[in-house]
């Protein structure tokens, strides 16, 4: 402005009239947009606009999760049998995500009527298999290498025979690459989903490198990643159809990989609504017969395997560096930490007011998610779109994690759902420290917003229409066209 001065009236106008148009224009943005969105991801809410006007939307070609979407399910509109590749099929108690996935979809898909088969390894020697009450769910089990993949000439010659001998498969999915791609090639109704890829990993790759103690010696992590990424690139090319479990993966498998568009289908992981639900009364059960006063300000949960790169030392560096600095917070806080691991000895040592509670079964692990305020994942993982933040979501709780592109994503996707913190202690400390000022009643709050939002995207059943969908368009049945549309 003080140049003003200097200049003739007509140029000040212009430049009055300019700033002011600036404003309102600002001001009209914000206003349309309902709200700032934080995070940068540019999906809500402009994004529906598409869904809910009349226009016809090629499914195939969507750039949003399925799950936003509403599929009629019940009952199915055409019964499918579907070939499910799966590396390993879990157990009560011992499952990763990918497992954990196969499971809860396809379970979800045979109680609906599907017919599934479903090539698998058996595990250990002294594991039973379990048993599940439908007839039309087969297991075609085989040894697994000794690298622990599926005997890829052996699944074959299943599928094959299956394939043959009774009716041919509409749709053949693969978790990851249990099916190989030289073996997935050239199948035209063929699904991948993936749960980490290595371009995801290159950041947990920086991340670690960073965490490095100095005396260690830098490893080639990085250098051998990228060359995996250039040859997932090549191969990833054979798959047919592609599921991308989170929003940010869906953008990677399009851009880097360079994937056609409409062979990148977007389908959130889903958890199953009715274990994971609000409780209020079970959730004061658990804090009780763990002796936890009520008077407690926070209590903080993590759940998952307590090992280095789900970053638990992070995690327990930055709870060790506040107990000592602040009584207070030391005082009013509990930690619950669920799961085993190296780390569950180790947080043990930062005293009573650490509950470390080993790994918990299903039942008990929603109990854990009702008694706690605040969910903290400090995952350095950067891969798939993990389980426990979805669980925590759907029993009604804020969560806090790391700054990976997943979870900034598709999950906390805004600051009404909880709190991000990048993988360092200060950040941590920072964050832990903004959590508790904000307390009970801030986090309540957020927790009903969560659990809106996630009723909409992360249940099993959002997650088994939206793949049940899919595989009706994608299969060999005539209509499949009609079922591409919404
Ligand atoms: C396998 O199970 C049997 C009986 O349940 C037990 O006696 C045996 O020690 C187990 N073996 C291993 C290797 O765990
Ligand atoms: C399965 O059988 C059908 C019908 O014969 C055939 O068209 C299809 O190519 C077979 N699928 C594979 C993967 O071999
Ligand atoms: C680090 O690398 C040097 C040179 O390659 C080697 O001599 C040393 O043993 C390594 N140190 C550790 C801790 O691995
Ligand atoms: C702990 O932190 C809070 C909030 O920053 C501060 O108000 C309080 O004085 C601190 N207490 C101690 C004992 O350092």
């Amino acid at each position: 402005m003080v140049s003003c001065f200097h200049r003739s009236r007509g140029f000040c106008t212009a430049l009055v009239v300019l700033s002011v148009l600036y404003f309102v224009s600002l001001l009209y943005w914000f206003h349309s947009s309902g709200s700032i969105n934080i995070y940068g991801t540019r999906l809500e809410p402009g994004m529906l606009m598409g869904i809910e006007s009349n226009h016809e939307i090629d499914l195939l070609t969507f750039p949003l999760a399925w799950n936003h979407l509403s599929f009629p399910s019940n009952p199915p509109q055409k019964l499918l049998k579907i070939a499910l590749f799966v590396k390993k099929w879990p157990d009560m108690h011992h499952a990763g995500g990918l497992e954990r996935h196969a499971l809860t979809l396809h379970l979800a898909l045979a109680k609906r009527g599907h017919e599934l088969h479903i090539f698998t390894t058996s595990s250990s020697s002294n594991y039973s298999f379990p048993r599940y009450p439908f007839k039309n769910l087969h297991f075609h089990i085989s040894k697994p290498t000794v690298a622990g993949y599926l005997d890829q000439a052996l699944v074959w010659r299943q599928f094959q025979d299956q394939n043959t001998t009774q009716s041919p498969f509409d749709v053949v999915h693969t978790e990851s690459v249990s099916l190989m791609h030289t073996r997935a090639k050239n199948v035209p109704n063929l699904a991948v989903s993936w749960h980490g890829i290595a371009y995801e990993s290159i950041h947990s790759d920086i991340i670690q490198e960073l965490l490095h103690a100095p005396d260690e010696n830098q490893t080639n992590l990085l250098m051998a990643r990228g060359i995996k990424v250039v040859e997932e690139i090549k191969f990833f090319q054979r798959y047919s159809h592609h599921v991308a479990t989170s929003d940010h993966v869906g953008d990677i498998l399009k851009r880097i990989y360079m994937i056609p568009d409409n062979r990148v289908h977007v389908i959130l992981n889903g958890v199953d609504e009715d274990v994971f639900k609000p409780d209020y009364e079970t959730g004061q059960n658990f804090l009780s017969n763990l002796g936890i006063p009520v008077s407690k300000s926070l209590i903080i949960g993590m759940a998952g395997r307590l090992v280095k790169d789900k970053g638990h030392p992070l995690m327990f560096e930055a709870l060790k560096q506040i107990f000592n600095e602040n009584s207070t917070f030391k005082e009013t806080v509990a930690v619950l930490v669920a799961g085993d691991g190296p780390w569950s000895a180790r947080y043990k040592d930062l005293g009573p007011n650490l509950f470390v509670l080993g790994p918990l079964q299903t039942g008990q692990l929603a109990r854990f998610y009702n008694a706690i305020d605040i969910f903290v994942n400090p995952t350095l993982r950067a891969q798939g779109l993990d389980h426990t933040l979805l669980e925590a979501v759907l029993s009604g709780k804020p969560l806090m994690a790391t700054k990976l592109a997943s979870i900034t994503g598709s999950v906390i996707t805004r600051s009404e759902y909880g709190y991000i913190f990048s993988p360092t202690v200060d950040s941590l400390k920072k964050v832990l420290y903004e959590v508790w000022k904000d307390g009970k009643g801030v986090l309540e709050k957020k927790g009903r917003v969560v659990r809106e939002r996630g009723l909409k995207l992360f249940t099993a059943t959002k997650m088994a229409d939206a793949y049940e969908r899919l595989f009706l368009c994608i299969s060999n049945g005539e209509k499949k066209q009609d079922y591409c549309k919404y």
